[in-house]
């Protein structure tokens, strides 16, 4: 999955996504908000000027919001992503609410929609993670300036001394002895830590965000 593709199918396949903001006393609040448009550069959602949500987004400029698709878990798909956003108004509010009409079900007039704005999540980082195939896939994408996170697990090949403890206690089946040395595959790599856990050489190590 390349990032516009996971972008896509967040805004297109997924659509609704549970968003979590600060609230003024530093907590988490979470609300659902729907992707309403996405292109190279980012998301575009929209919201209305009154809310309390508007308030969080202004403030803090960060959002971070998660879309879930399948019919349960071992048959669905997560896309995460957070970033930065910027308010861009309602200079894009023809082209999103053509794009999604049921909006003006809720929104009825010209009037009503002036409470509306929009907003771009125009640099970030997220993650595709596919519980639906055996074993799990896994694909971390960013967009705008924002750099790479690696997260997860390696194995330092001079430190390794191939007695396997990893592969056995892998739920993923994803360490491959191919070479003498260990290597995980990391896109269907749960991050559970059992192989470290495990290693007597201390031959596994986490990777640094
Ligand atoms: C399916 C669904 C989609 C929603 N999408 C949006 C949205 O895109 N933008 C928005 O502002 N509110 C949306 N809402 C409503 C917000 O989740 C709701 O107004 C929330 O309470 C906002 O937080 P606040 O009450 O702290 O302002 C949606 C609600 C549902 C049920």
């Amino acid at each position: 999955m390349t990032t516009v593709e996971c972008l896509k199918y967040l805004q297109h396949e997924i659509h609704t996504t549970v968003a979590a903001t600060i609230d003024e006393n530093g907590l988490p609040v979470t609300c659902a908000v729907d992707i309403m448009d996405y292109d190279e550069s980012g998301l575009y959602f929209l919201t209305a000027k009154g809310k309390s949500f508007y308030d969080r987004l202004v403030r803090q400029g960060y959002i971070a919001l998660t879309g879930i698709k399948g019919k349960d878990t071992m048959h669905s798909v997560a896309i995460s992503v957070q970033g930065k956003i910027q308010e861009v108004g309602n200079s894009m509010l023809p082209q999103i609410l053509a794009k999604n009409p049921y909006m003006k079900k809720i929104y009825p007039t010209a009037e009503s929609q002036e409470a509306l704005t929009v907003f771009k999540l125009y640099e970030g980082s997220g993650e595709w993670f596919n519980l639906s195939k055996k074993p799990i896939e896994r694909v971390s994408f960013t967009f705008g300036e924002a750099r790479p996170k690696h997260k997860g697990y390696y194995v330092a090949t001079d430190t390794c001394i191939g007695c396997r403890r990893c592969k056995n206690v892998c739920p993923q089946g994803c360490i491959d002895f191919r070479s003498v040395s260990a290597t995980i595959q990391q896109k269907h790599c749960l991050h559970c830590g059992n192989c470290m856990s495990v290693c007597p050489a201390g031959a596994v190590k986490r990777l640094e965000e």
